[in-house]
């Protein structure tokens, strides 16, 4: 077994991913709508084996569950304990739950009948690697979902923080659009290629343009951009002061003005829905 993901496991484990931890009910009813998709596009059913791969707190995990029938099971697969040892806390019939880095993690041929994730696949640092091992780990002829964020510049979420920050703190050195990451899997040819090479068949995207409802008012969701996301780099490089991040904090109020409200803000939002066959 490699530890080509280790950076990944000590940022979900005890670095950032702490604040996703942190957030993650607010994160969840922001990103519920995706997993209606995720379910609607795999179709977990009766007595069928599911993978839900980077299942983090295992919201999406107990969503499939409720899909599935007697004998049927699904397993969350994470690489951070931290964020396991919440989703054991809720605990769930026909749910189990793995440690492992998916990557190359020995699941057993043929182990699943549909693999499915909401935003767990864009961080190995071999994606090809990763994806062959998933494809693997299906049985012939079953099917993969991963929902994943397009570009960071067709996502709000991510850009507008971004420019704030930018804007406020001090520029960004250079951005590599496919390191492992939120946005990763943004542009969808290069993963329809990547799925091709790792084994896959019948490739195909859809593209999701939702609304994501966080259920808070603005002041809330520019407290989270701060601990999670595209600021936190800049913020750590260039030390803003508390007046710098007022100006961009104000900024981003700006942005959402129009789409805010004293208990929610509206986030358009691009999501790529990829479907392929074992
Ligand atoms: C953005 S979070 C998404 C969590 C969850 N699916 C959700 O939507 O709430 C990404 C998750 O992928 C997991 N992850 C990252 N790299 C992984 C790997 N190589 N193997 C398994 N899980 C991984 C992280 O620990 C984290 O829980």
């Amino acid at each position: 077994m490699s530890d080509d993901n280790k950076d990944q496991r000590d940022f979900w484990t005890d670095g950032g991913g702490l604040n996703w931890l942190a957030y993650e009910a607010d994160l969840d009813a922001s990103f519920a709508e995706i997993d209606q998709h995720l379910i609607a596009a795999g179709q977990p059913a009766g007595d069928m084996q599911v993978m839900d791969l980077g299942c983090g707190t295992g919201r999406t995990t107990r969503r499939i569950a409720q899909a599935l029938g007697a004998g049927g099971s699904v397993t969350g697969v994470d690489i951070s304990s931290s964020l396991l040892d919440a989703a054991r806390a809720e605990g769930g019939t026909g749910i189990s739950y793995l440690e492992a880095d998916a990557q190359d993690y020995a699941f057993g041929d043929g182990a699943f009948d549909l693999i499915l994730s909401r935003f767990g696949s864009m961080f190995f640092a071999d994606p090809v690697a990763g994806l062959a091992n998933l494809r693997r780990s299906l049985v012939p002829g079953g099917k993969m979902v991963l929902a994943c964020w397009r570009r960071g510049k067709e996502n709000p979420w991510f850009l507008v923080p971004l420019k704030a920050a930018i804007t406020h703190f001090g520029p960004v050195g250079e951005i590599d659009p496919t390191a492992p990451g939120p946005t990763a899997f943004g542009d969808e040819n290069r993963v329809l290629g990547l799925l091709e090479q790792a084994g896959f068949a019948e490739a195909g995207v859809e593209v999701l343009d939702l609304s994501l409802r966080y259920p808070r008012g603005i002041e809330d969701f520019i407290a989270l951009q701060f601990k999670i996301g595209s600021m936190t780099r800049l913020i750590a490089e260039h030390e803003p002061d508390d007046a710098a991040k007022d100006r961009a904090a104000q900024m981003i109020a700006e942005a959402f003005a129009d789409s805010s409200s004293a208990d929610q803000v509206l986030i358009p939002a691009r999501i790529n829905l990829f479907t392929a066959v074992a």
